[in-house]
């Protein structure tokens, strides 16, 4: 079936659209290539279509009307929760004004379904002690969290407005290869990338935060499932339940890169949540989704790439030294 992916070319897009094609999908990614790369494509890039284009652009109603798509995924977002607190109408503009447009384009090309990247790891706060389940109340505590809960609350109206059909994936902190170290990039990467280039590492508060780590290709799967199945009108999280504090996962991959497990202890930022965990139980009794991947296979595995990554010839369009 024709499938659109917009973010598809981002980290968790990238691993998305391979699901997809591998599922036997035919995809077209929407990218305006922002964030994201063409080169996390690159194991796919015959079997699929790259627009690159702003998901607000027009155009994106005629192509997905052109290619007949049925479900969009729609994960283009902007992920950086500091910049949203700097600058909450330009998180606004992306993430929820980006939606809407997505919304509108879908419905006006007569698209079945969006499946919708939400974030599982903001949108509850922490007013509710984990695991969080999807009936807890909805508390966000930064731009970017009520950003994606506004995103929820449009996908229910143009669902009663016009009938366009909808599954929320409330993703817990995604890990895993192609998660760019340089960008606003999870705790993972960052500290295996500096890590493995011999850098210093800094904690942020006392390392007892804790955080629910899903490996990439799980939530690539809950994706491919909830494109397949008629599972909507629902907020389904994707996470493991476990809680792993920062502070044990630097242990982990000092471990795994070889590297000194001696960081920098700097004052907690504020904003950020002392502990966070998802319960999936939804998903799985739903989807049929499980977790395939250990945090210590998924550690090892992300590892791996990113060594390979950092010792490979810069990226094509890469200038000057990795930054991270
Ligand atoms: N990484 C996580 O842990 C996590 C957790 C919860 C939810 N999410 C959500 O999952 C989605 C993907 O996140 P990611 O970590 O892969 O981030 P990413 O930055 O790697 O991917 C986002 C992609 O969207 C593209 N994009 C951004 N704005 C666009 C626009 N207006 N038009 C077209 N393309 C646009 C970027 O170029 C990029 O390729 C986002 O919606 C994010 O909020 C991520």
């Amino acid at each position: 079936m024709p499938v659109a992916v917009t973010g598809g070319a981002g980290f968790i897009g990238g691993h998305v659209t391979a699901a997809l094609a591998a599922a036997g999908h035919r995809v077209l990614v929407v990218d305006d290539l922002s964030t994201g790369s063409a080169a996390n494509l690159d194991g796919v890039a015959g079997d699929i279509d790259l627009l690159q284009a702003d998901v607000a652009d027009p155009v994106l109603a005629s192509a997905l009307r052109a290619a007949e798509v049925q479900v969009v995924c729609h994960l283009a977002a902007a992920i950086d929760v500091r910049a949203s607190v700097a600058d909450p109408v330009q998180d606004a503009l992306r993430n929820v004004v980006g939606t809407v447009a997505v919304l509108q384009s879908a419905s006006q090309a007569d698209v079945g379904k969006v499946v919708f990247a939400s974030s599982g790891g903001s949108i509850y706060g922490s007013a509710t002690p984990p695991p969080v389940a999807e009936s807890a109340v909805i508390a966000p505590e930064s731009p970017y969290a009520a950003s994606k809960a506004a995103a929820e609350l449009w996908l229910q109206t143009f669902h009663r407005l016009h009938g366009l059909r909808w599954t929320a994936l409330a993703l817990a902190n995604v890990y895993g290869p192609h998660q760019d170290p340089a960008g606003e990039a999870g705790v993972i990467s960052l500290f295996s990338a500096r890590m493995l280039a011999g850098l210093p590492t800094t904690i942020y508060g006392d390392g007892s935060q804790t955080r629910d780590f899903v490996y990439v290709k799980d939530v690539a799967a809950a994706f491919l499932l909830a494109c397949e199945l008629p599972v909507e009108g629902l907020r389904l999280n994707i996470g493991t339940g476990v809680e792993t504090s920062v502070r044990q996962l630097h242990t982990e991959l000092a471990g795994l890169c070889g590297a000194p497990d001696e960081p920098r202890m700097e004052p907690a930022r504020p904003g950020e949540l002392h502990r966070s965990a998802l319960d999936a139980a939804r998903a799985r009794q739903l989807l049929g989704w499980e977790l395939q991947t250990g945090l210590r296979t998924g550690l090892a595995e992300t590892v791996e790439w990113l060594r390979a990554d950092l010792a490979a010839a810069p990226r094509a369009g890469d200038s000057g030294p990795r930054r991270f």
